[in-house]
């Protein structure tokens, strides 16, 4: 997997990318990146890559010449249908189904925008997706390339040290993950719970999947739609609605 990332603020993904285990996969060859600076693209002489925007109105558009001509040069080396990810709170919100699909990719560009937007032209001419990590404005699109990319960087074979971590986890099939526990076996009186000391494979899976599937109910009931649930989980739902709405 090759990302390319273009953006006024290369440093902004450098350090990020390169710290914990996106830098070990990089290390290690899985995945690469480069940082393409997209004043380094603007053919004017003060390196202006933005204007006011036309009809009026606040803040500063960025440019479709420079951005477009960093999109030309990424693609002669990454390819002419190569995926360009624009980061934009309209786009569409991300997921966990959303960076499996990204994580079958060979090269992603992302494209970082600034100030109030880039010109509408970049999205016509350029752009293949709009995605947006949820329903708030950051100041710029870097953290959210950087969001996208640690978490399809995680779907890429070889990038988590154990295949299976990336399995049992929040989000498969539509439930949140159970909750886990590590020695010592009791911290200032909060214990491990018993089940977890047990031994007792079969029973431990069991609890795993009515926690997920309690979490998920307490949490995130929307996900619920969604989830395979098979005749037990869903006997173990209706049991647990109904002792919820007893509680109420
Ligand atoms: N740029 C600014 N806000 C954003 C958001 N919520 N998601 C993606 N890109 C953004």
């Amino acid at each position: 997997m090759n990302y390319h990332v273009l953006t006024l603020f290369p440093e902004m993904i450098e350090n990020c990318i390169e710290t914990s285990i996106t830098g070990r996969a990089i290390n290690k060859g899985i995945i690469s990146f480069e940082a393409v600076n997209i004043r380094d693209y603007a053919t004017n002489r003060h390196k202006h890559v933005d204007d006011y925007p036309y009809g009026g109105g606040a803040g500063m558009v960025m440019q479709v010449e420079p951005i477009h001509l960093a999109c030309n040069a990424i693609k002669e080396k990454a390819g002419a249908n190569t995926r360009v990810i624009y980061l934009t709170p309209q786009g569409r919100v991300f997921n966990q189904s959303i960076a499996k699909e990204l994580a079958k990719e060979e090269e992603l560009i992302f494209l970082c925008g600034h100030y109030e937007g880039v010109d509408e032209r970049v999205i016509e001419m350029d752009v293949t997706d709009c995605i947006s990590i949820g329903d708030y404005v950051l100041t710029g699109g870097e953290l959210a390339a950087m969001v996208v990319i640690d978490a399809v960087s995680r779907m890429v074979p070889g990038v988590l040290s154990n295949e299976d971590s990336g399995v049992n986890e929040s989000f498969e099939n539509n439930l949140l993950e159970y909750p886990q526990y590590t020695r010592p076996e009791i911290y200032e009186g909060y214990k491990v719970p018993d089940i977890l000391l047990s031994g007792h494979h079969a029973n431990i899976e069991k609890w795993r999947r009515e926690q997920s599937i309690y979490r998920t109910l307490k949490y995130r009931p929307d996900l619920l739609d969604e989830a395979v649930l098979d005749k037990k989980d869903k006997k173990y739902l209706e049991n647990i609605k109904i002792s919820l709405h007893s509680q109420d």
